[in-house]
């Protein structure tokens, strides 16, 4: 099994610049089918509200976005998603939201114990920042995962677009889920004002540190009705040299290719499979929300045919010789 690479700044650094993209890209891809094999991880996810208290300055669903029509799926409504996504195979189901309390924590526990013991899937949750007693209780329901950014360790790049949150309770809100024991997914979001390479190398250091099991990082996309409307996308050649880098700091972690890399680049899963990255997410957020769940430009087509979909991204990853399985897809990284 090969063993995490120690980086310095400096050479983390200079391969984000693209100094060895060839070797980079090589080496992660060998050290993902040493640890993965050819195989690749398949979540359905669940959007199942777009309500959000917070007034992130990227975000399309920020409180302030008076543009935005908001839904909110009933408890019924997220169950059906969930059983549609079992029926296709797939075993492994994420539920996202806007941050608020509009679904209860009640409420939330209850599906999440559905979706173990009735319909046989792994659950993961990314709800936002809660209080230590909320995770806790989803936990024991039966959660297995969480997906937490902390969207970049940086205080001078986060706090003037998180007006009045803390990202030490942001990092605490990861250290809680990882002392709960579930397997927990972190990163960035590349591009953000102000964010520079150095700052992003620094960023990826101080993850491989803290242990997280999944790895995930966005480029920036501009959304409609944000304070960063007119803030120029992110590079997305960058993103892949950092799941790239990331593969090899941690070589057991799993990495998606995000939803947002396919709006900047077509051929995104693609080389996002060949270049370190393991796990791919379709989105099974009902037609008449989808469009609605606006994170940011391009987030999602307007209607999907679910079953062609699953088969166009079973033909993508056969393109590059790999093979989807369906079975949960857990992280290899143990802490
Ligand atoms: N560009 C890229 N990623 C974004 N997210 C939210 N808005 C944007 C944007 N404009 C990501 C954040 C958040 C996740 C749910 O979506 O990383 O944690």
């Amino acid at each position: 099994m090969p063993a995490p690479t120690t980086f310095t700044t400096k050479e983390i650094l200079e391969l984000l610049q693209g100094k060895n993209d060839e070797a980079l890209y090589a080496e992660a891809d060998r050290v993902k089918h040493a640890v993965y094999g050819n195989e690749v991880f398949v979540r359905g996810i669940i959007e199942n509200n777009n309500i959000c208290a917070r007034n992130c300055h990227y975000c399309g669903i920020r409180s302030e976005n008076s543009a935005l029509n908001r839904y909110n799926l009933t408890a019924d409504e997220i169950l059906d998603c969930a059983r549609l996504i079992r029926s296709q195979g797939i075993t492994s189901v994420v539920i996202q939201s806007g941050e608020s309390d509009t679904t209860s924590n009640a409420q939330i526990a209850d599906i999440v114990g559905r979706i173990k013991s009735e319909i046989g899937a792994d659950v993961t949750l990314s709800l936002g920042e809660k209080p230590r007693e909320v995770y806790e209780m989803w936990k024991e329901a039966g959660a297995d995962r969480y997906l937490l950014k902390v969207e970049t360790f940086q205080k001078s790049v986060y706090n003037p677009i998180h007006p009045g949150y803390s990202l030490n309770d942001r990092i605490k809100c990861v250290e809680n889920l990882l002392d709960l024991g579930y397997q927990v997914g972190s990163g960035f979001i590349w591009g953000l004002p102000g964010y520079t390479l150095e700052l992003f190398a620094d960023d990826l250091l101080t993850l491989q540190k803290m242990g997280v099991h999944m790895y995930s990082t966005t480029p920036f996309v501009a959304g409609a009705g944000t304070p960063l409307a007119t803030h120029p996308a992110a590079d997305v050649e960058t993103i892949y040299r950092a799941l790239a880098l990331y593969r090899l700091m941690a070589p057991k972690v799993n990495i998606p290719v995000t939803s947002a890399c396919a709006s900047l680049d077509s051929m995104s899963k693609q080389k996002g499979l060949r270049r370190g990255a393991n796990v791919l997410m379709l989105s099974y957020t009902p037609d008449k929300n989808r469009k609605d769940y606006a994170l940011y430009a391009g987030k999602n087509t307007v209607s999907s045919e679910k079953l062609s979909d699953l088969q166009n991204l079973v033909d993508v990853v056969q393109s590059v010789g790999q093979k989807m399985v369906f079975h949960p897809g857990r992280s290899k990284f143990e802490r």
